[in-house]
């Protein structure tokens, strides 16, 4: 027992802080990225760093930094001091993008203890406690989450020796250099010493840079695998809808949503799923369907369309007798009446289409 206590005490005073890497230009989720930035687009109509947030909160870490470049006053505007959420916010704004590891040492006066840096673009239900008792009792140098994909092209891929030892990096593999199936998953904990391994006021990655010198150094690097962990970066168009769908679908283990219904109004004859989640003040017209689908605050849904696995952001009017299929449609838009939108078609906010326009994976 009071081992156990000793342990838990020590782990908690090691492990205070974390920095939360917000400030990549989100290019691949254009153009759902032009007028929000990656970090805070909405997930089940939540800003994105807030699922964050709660990770980091249940591991009882409430000293958050985000490190923040493109557009960082929309950050800073939507999650303020952190105070709504149970949490201490600060930010660090680099004036042009320094890299992953850069970021990190571009925070360097805000970091006084061992921290968790998580890519701000993951959503996970990682128990990120129990990497930190491992981090702790291994006395690592660094610690890194490690994921099992079936394509590790888009990522980086790490090797591990038997006894949990990093091996290698592989920053975005060719095919025909895979070796194994585990790559870095984004979140990692660094003792404070490695920033004495990191350039000051240069552009610097973790990934070809510190993560290899590292292991040059023969420092401690240990991986944490988590098999059987959801992961997904939801840095495409493909994953942020996957997400959803995953979310809506309770496939996220410790990520449940609260609370599918807002305050709308819906006719009676429209047909609105268990699955599906409505913002407040949405309007949903007769004969309208709205089958396992996200719709943000304020959507006006006119009679018989059809809205089926898709993202809707908020404010968005779809005329009657259109058809939403597989789609993202960015905020403020106009689909006019009977037009179709497919599958991977990915609106901007604002965008206007005429009645019976015809988008995406549309079949003839
Ligand atoms: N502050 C700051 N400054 N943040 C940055 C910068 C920068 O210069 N560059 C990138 N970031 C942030 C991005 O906002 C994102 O949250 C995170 O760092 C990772 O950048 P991505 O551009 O999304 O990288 P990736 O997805 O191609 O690859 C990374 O993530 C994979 C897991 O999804 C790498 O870490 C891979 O090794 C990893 O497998
Ligand atoms: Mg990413």
């Amino acid at each position: 027992m009071l081992v156990f206590i000793y342990l838990s005490l020590t782990i908690f005073y090691l492990i205070m802080q974390a920095l939360i890497l917000a400030g990549g230009k989100g290019t691949r989720l254009r153009p759902l990225t032009v007028y929000t930035p990656k970090p805070i687009v909405p997930i089940c109509n939540r800003p994105f760093l807030l699922y964050q947030i709660d990770t980091l909160r249940r591991a009882g870490i409430k000293d958050i930094t985000l490190s923040l470049s493109y557009q960082p006053h929309k950050i800073e505007q939507q999650l303020g001091d952190g105070s709504d959420y149970g949490v201490h916010l600060k930010y660090t704004v680099e004036t042009q993008p320094m890299g992953t590891a850069g970021a990190y040492k571009y925070a360097e006066d805000l970091i006084r203890e061992p921290t968790v840096v998580f890519n701000g673009d993951i959503l996970t239900d990682l128990d990120l406690k129990t990497v930190i008792r491992e981090h702790t009792t291994r006395k690592a140098t660094a610690t890194i989450v490690l994921t099992p994909v079936e394509n590790p092209t888009a990522y980086g891929l790490v090797e591990t020796k038997v006894d949990g030892h990093v091996a290698r990096f592989l920053e975005k593999p060719k095919p025909e250099e895979i070796t194994c199936n585990t790559i870095n998953a984004g979140t990692y904990i660094l003792e404070p010493k490695v920033l004495d391994f990191i350039p000051a006021g240069e552009n610097h990655s973790f990934e070809y840079g510190l993560f290899p010198n590292l292991l040059m150094r023969g420092e401690k690097f240990f991986a944490h695998i988590s098999k059987r962990t959801y992961w997904i970066d939801i840095g495409t168009p493909t994953r942020y809808l996957q997400a959803h769908l995953d979310l809506l679908a309770n496939r996220v283990g410790r990520i449940h949503i609260k609370e599918r219904r807002g305050d709308f109004e819906a006719a009676t004859i429209a047909e609105i799923d268990e699955l599906s989640i409505v913002g407040d003040e949405c309007t949903i017209k007769p004969g309208a369907q709205v089958i396992n689908s996200v719709l943000g605050a304020g959507c006006y849904i006119e009679e018989k369309a059809r809205i089926e696995n898709s993202v809707i952001w908020a404010h968005t009017r779809v005329g009657a007798g259109a058809q939403v299929s597989s789609a993202i449609v960015g905020r403020g838009c106009h689909i006019g009446r009977s037009a179709s939108v497919g599958a991977g078609a990915v609106l901007g906010d604002k965008t206007s289409l005429t009645d019976y326009s015809q988008t995406g994976g549309v079949s003839v």
